[in-house]
C-alpha cells in the first residue's frame, strides 16, 4: 500500500474524554482500562507531550537497564522494549509483561493509572519548550502517515495553539501532570537541561530509578545517548519502523535535536501572539523554565 493511502484513511483525529486520538492507531475503549490498571513499585512511566524527546528516553531507560551496554536483543527496537501504553493492544500486553514494565505516554493525567497518584511505579515528565514543539511537530506531520500533512506553517500554527493535534493543547497536558506532582513518585526534566548537560541529567534519572551506576557506565549511557551517535543505531532512531507508517522519505525521525529552531521558523508577530497565549495560560504556573522564548 502506498502512504498516501494510508495517509487518507488513515489521519482522523477523534475526540475522546476531551483529547483528540488518533482513528486506528488509538482505541478509546482500551485506553479508558488504563485507569484501573494494578501498578508494581517497578514499573517507569515517562510521559511527554509529542515531540519533546519521547525517544531519547526510550534509549536512556533501556541504557539504564543495561548498565550502559548496548542490549543483547540488539535487534529489538526501543519501541518494541518502551512501547507507548496507549497504542492498540499494549495495555493487555502491559498487565503481563514482565517487570521492569517501562512504558512511555503522551496521555494527559485524567486517563493513566489511578495507583499512580497513590505513589505507586516512578513517572518521568519531561518538558519542552512548546514554540520548539510546535515545529518539531510540524515536520513529524509530514513524516507520519496516520497524521493530516499540514498545508502550511501558518496553517499548523493555529492548530497546534487551538490543541486541535494529537496529545491536545500543549498548555493543558504540562498542567494537568504538574498540578499532581506531589501524589506521584514523579521526576520533572526538560528537554533543554538534556542538551546542555545529559550526563547530569543521566544522573538524576539513574538516582530516581534507584539504579547505581558505576561511573564508566553512567559515561556510557550518555554515549549511546548523544544525538549523533543515536542517528548511528538503528534500533533507536526510528529507522527501522515500516514505510507505511513513517514516510522515510520525507525526512528522518531524528531531524536537528536542538534548542530554538523555532527562531528560524516563527515570525515576529507569531511569536508575540505564542508569548502572549503562553503567559496567559501559565501565568499561575509556578515553575520558571530555562529555555529561551525570545
Ligand atoms: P527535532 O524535531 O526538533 O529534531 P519525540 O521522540 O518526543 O517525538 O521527540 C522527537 C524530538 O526529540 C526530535 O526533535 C528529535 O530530533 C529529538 N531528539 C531525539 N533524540 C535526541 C537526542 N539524543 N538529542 C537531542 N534531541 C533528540
Amino acid at each position: 500500500m502506498d502512504s498516501s493511502e494510508v495517509k487518507s484513511d488513515n489521519h482522523k483525529l477523534v475526540l475522546h474524554r476531551g483529547f483528540s486520538f488518533i482513528s486506528g492507531t488509538h482505541d478509546p475503549d482500551e485506553v479508558d482500562q488504563i485507569n484501573n490498571l494494578e501498578i508494581r513499585d517497578t514499573d517507569v512511566f515517562v510521559i511527554t507531550y509529542p515531540k519533546s524527546g519521547t525517544i531519547w528516553l526510550q534509549q536512556i531507560l533501556r541504557l539504564i537497564e543495561t548498565r550502559g551496554d548496548i542490549p543483547d536483543s540488539a535487534n529489538m527496537m526501543n519501541s518494541d522494549c518502551v512501547p507507548w501504553i496507549e497504542l492498540v493492544g499494549k495495555v493487555k500486553e502491559f498487565i503481563t509483561a514482565p517487570s521492569p514494565r517501562l512504558r512511555v505516554t503522551h496521555l494527559q493525567y485524567k486517563f493513566m493509572p489511578l495507583a499512580l497518584s497513590q505513589k505507586k511505579g516512578k513517572v518521568i515528565y519531561v518538558a519542552r519548550n512548546p514554540k520548539d514543539v510546535l515545529v518539531s511537530y510540524f515536520y513529524f506531520h509530514k513524516l507520519a502517515t496516520m497524521l493530516e500533512t499540514p498545508e502550511n506553517f501558518s496553517i499548523f500554527f493555529e492548530k497546534f495553539i487551538r490543541g486541535d493535534v494529537f496529545g491536545g493543547c500543549w498548555f493543558e497536558h504540562i498542567k494537568s501532570w504538574y498540578s499532581h506532582k506531589d501524589d506521584m513518585n514523579i521526576l520533572f526534566i526538560t528537554y533543554e537541561e538534556m542538551v546542555q548537560n545529559l550526563h547530569l541529567v543521566v544522573k538524576k534519572i539513574s538516582s530516581f530509578l534507584g539504579k547505581d551506576l558505576t561511573d564508566q557506565q553512567q559515561a556510557n549511557v550518555v554515549k549511546y545517548s548523544t544525538f549523533r551517535n543515536m542517528k548511528q543505531i538503528p534500533q533507536a532512531n526510528y529507522q527501522l519502523i515500516s514505510d507505511q507508517l513513517l514516510d522515510h522519505q520525507q525526512g528522518t525521525f531524528m531531524r536537528k535535536g536542538t534548542i530554538g529552531d523555532w527562531k528560524n521558523h516563527f515570525t515576529v508577530a507569531q511569536s508575540e501572539k505564542f508569548d502572549q497565549v503562553f503567559q496567559k495560560e501559565m501565568k499561575d504556573f509556578p515553575l520558571s523554565f530555562i529555555w529561551d522564548m525570545n
